[in-house]
């Protein structure tokens, strides 16, 4: 399969004309059900498996570095303990965050995104990075990831990510810092003005709870001129209709049944 890096054809061009960054599978928190979700042993699980292109889960720590992790809290997914956010990178640094998952992961650190984006552009891969803010630093965690995005993939002739997030105000954060990367809006529901609200955000794609996209859905976010993709997808049913309905996105923690073909 392709990672669409290269690829010049009309049908991987966003709307804005910018290069659309991924391919239909995408691999979740990394590959995160395997090996511990967003630490760089789940993108090489992933990568093991054949994907090509990664979702993960972004906040900022105490001193505003960018770092992988999906909750707000650390003891799901760590050695740690309280708040992500209230904490420096130097001590984020020091935890494990392999063991809770298996003996065979002990001692793997949560990693940096700077960490993550030499893997990624390294082995020529793409990448959808969901901004997930500790609440309340939206808008400041948009910014910067943005910022810090913009200096990773600098000069390094690689596809730029996709940035996503439930958060309309992080968005607005990434557009105003990065607005050449694309971006998609997360919705576990359908709210009112939903579509026009990506559009307003400027986004290049909808990105929507599996259970949500019907045809209809599908059909009126293509229409609008977005990428339609879902999260997480790991029934082989659920895939194949999405597939058959013209899904331009399929984010799965299941790389080991879904062999990426595209
Ligand atoms: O970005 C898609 C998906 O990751 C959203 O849900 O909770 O796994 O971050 P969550
Ligand atoms: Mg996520």
């Amino acid at each position: 399969m392709s990672n669409n890096s290269s690829d010049s054809d009309n049908s991987n061009d966003s709307p804005a004309g910018k290069t659309w960054p991924l391919p239909l599978w995408i691999a979740h928190r990394g590959a995160g059900k395997l090996a511990p979700e967003n630490t760089l042993a789940a993108f090489r699980l992933g990568a093991r498996h054949g994907y090509r292109a990664f979702e993960c889960d972004v906040k900022l720590s105490r001193d505003g570095i960018p770092f992988l992790l999906h909750d707000a809290t650390l003891e799901r997914t760590s050695t740690g303990r309280g708040a992500a956010g209230e904490q420096d990178w130097a001590a984020l640094a020091r935890l494990d965050a392999g063991s809770w998952h298996s003996p065979a992961h002990a001692g793997e650190p949560l990693p940096s995104l700077e960490a993550v984006a030499a893997f990624i552009i390294g082995q020529g891969m793409a990448i959808n990075i969901e901004i997930k803010p500790t609440p309340g630093q939206e808008r400041q965690t948009g910014e910067v990831v943005g910022r810090e995005v913009l200096r990773l993939w600098a000069g390094s002739g690689q596809v730029l990510p996709l940035f996503s997030s439930f958060q309309p105000e992080a968005l607005r954060g990434a557009r105003d810092s990065a607005p050449e990367v694309l971006r998609g809006l997360l919705l576990d529901k359908l709210r009112p003005e939903w579509l026009d609200e990506a559009a307003e955000l400027g986004c290049s794609a909808v990105i929507t709870n599996f259970r949500l996209m019907d045809e209809a859905t599908l059909a009126a976010i293509q229409a609008a001129g977005m990428k339609a993709l879902v999260y997480t997808v790991n029934d082989a049913k659920a895939a194949s209709r999405l597939i058959a309905a013209g899904i331009d996105g399929i984010i799965t923690d299941a790389v080991d049944r879904f062999p990426p073909s595209r």
